[in-house]
């Protein structure tokens, strides 16, 4: 089985390194190949995201990735290479799972999975002058909504989860979201699992006050930035948010942190994320048990009392993954 990592800047090279070293723990016949993309493939190559890389990730199912930075200066030529995979594998929802993962981390027990659009909705980068102001233009169609529900039902069956909400604000977008609301109950509508809806400013209040009553959430692409962040925030911090961009043909893994230049090269990381990130990218490979395995050995690990820097602890990278890969090894 091939995938590919593409470490990036930042800490990125750190924590995909440690996740490469879990994933080789715990998957033999995993043939890893690794690719350059973001500021310092720039810096050697003159192009943020090489043509190698494209055609790599054309060729593997899934890919592993780190963080990039972004120019350190204006450049108006520059786009995003991870937009540009984006939109080239047309990877169409954005999936965060959230689980805070031992009580003294983070502030609320949640056990939630976001279902982010990732194609449209506030995202399309079209505004324009009107007198006195900007318009911006806001795009959502019944197909990016369709395939969207369909994957969050999918995954609810895949993982036996019991509840879909959709997240909206059709109270005032009432054709836009009215759209997406519409689409939602016709996909969901004799699946077998509960369906309900909720504005989206009531979703953010939820998430902190009754986390209990949410289980899977499917949104908008705006919606979901925000809510995935506040999320990721109660449950422990970025550093234990994993996430993936889902295509049909590629699936793109990857903490949902940057490359932190602020603690980059200090051995200080928390690999957790990255970790996670490839516990879902073997699981999306069909080695569910290898995936099972990385995550229980995270659970255990954090039980135990070890914790890196934004955690609370004492641990490096390094010191972390040593505890990390000896509970791994009991399993
Ligand atoms: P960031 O996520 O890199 O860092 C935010 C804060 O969280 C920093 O204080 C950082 O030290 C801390 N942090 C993040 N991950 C951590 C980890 N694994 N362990 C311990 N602490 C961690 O976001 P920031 O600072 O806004 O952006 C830095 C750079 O990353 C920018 O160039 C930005 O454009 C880029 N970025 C890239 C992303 C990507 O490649 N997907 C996503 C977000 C930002
Ligand atoms: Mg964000």
């Amino acid at each position: 089985m091939r995938a590919a990592i593409i470490p990036g800047d930042g800490i990125g090279p750190e924590v995909i390194s440690a996740a490469v070293r879990a994933l080789e723990a715990v998957s033999s016949d995993l043939e890893i190949e690794e690719a350059e993309m973001g500021l310092g493939a720039f810096q050697r190559t003159g192009t943020y995201l090489p043509e190698r890389t494209l055609e790599l990730l054309r060729d593997v199912p899934a890919a592993l990735f780190g963080a990039i930075t972004s120019p350190l200066t204006y450049d108006p030529t520059y786009r995003s290479p991870l937009l540009r995979i984006r939109k080239e594998f047309d990877l169409y929802a954005n999936i965060r799972p959230v689980r805070r993962l031992n009580e003294d981390i983070g502030l609320v027990d949640l056990d939630v999975v976001i279902v982010r659009e990732n194609t449209e909705g506030m995202y399309t980068g079209v505004e324009r002058d009107v007198e006195g102001g900007v318009v911006t233009e806001r795009l959502v169609t019944e197909r990016a909504c369709e395939r969207l529900v369909d994957r969050a039902v999918q995954l609810s069956r895949e993982q036996g989860r019991r509840k879909i909400t959709c997240v909206h604000k059709s109270n005032v977008l009432r054709r836009s979201d009215g759209l997406f609301r519409k689409v939602f109950y016709e996909r969901t509508e004799g699946k077998g699992i509960e369906a309900n809806d909720m504005l989206v400013d009531a979703a953010a209040a939820a998430l902190v006050s009754k986390p209990q009553e949410l289980d899977v959430l499917v949104t908008l692409n705006l919606y979901g930035d925000i809510l995935s962040d506040e999320a990721a925030a109660l449950a422990g911090g970025l550093g234990f948010a994993p996430s993936v961009n889902m295509g049909d043909e590629l699936a793109l893994f990857e903490p949902t942190h940057g490359s932190a230049p602020d603690i980059a090269g200090k051995g200080i990381a928390n690999p957790t994320a990255a970790i996670l990130s490839a516990a879902m990218m073997l699981r999306h490979l069909g080695r569910g048990e290898g995936a099972a395995k990385l995550e229980k050995a995270i659970e255990r690990t954090l039980s135990l009392g070890h914790r890196t820097y934004d955690a609370g602890g004492r641990l490096g990278t390094e010191a972390f993954m040593k505890k990390y890969l000896e509970v791994l090894g009991t399993l």
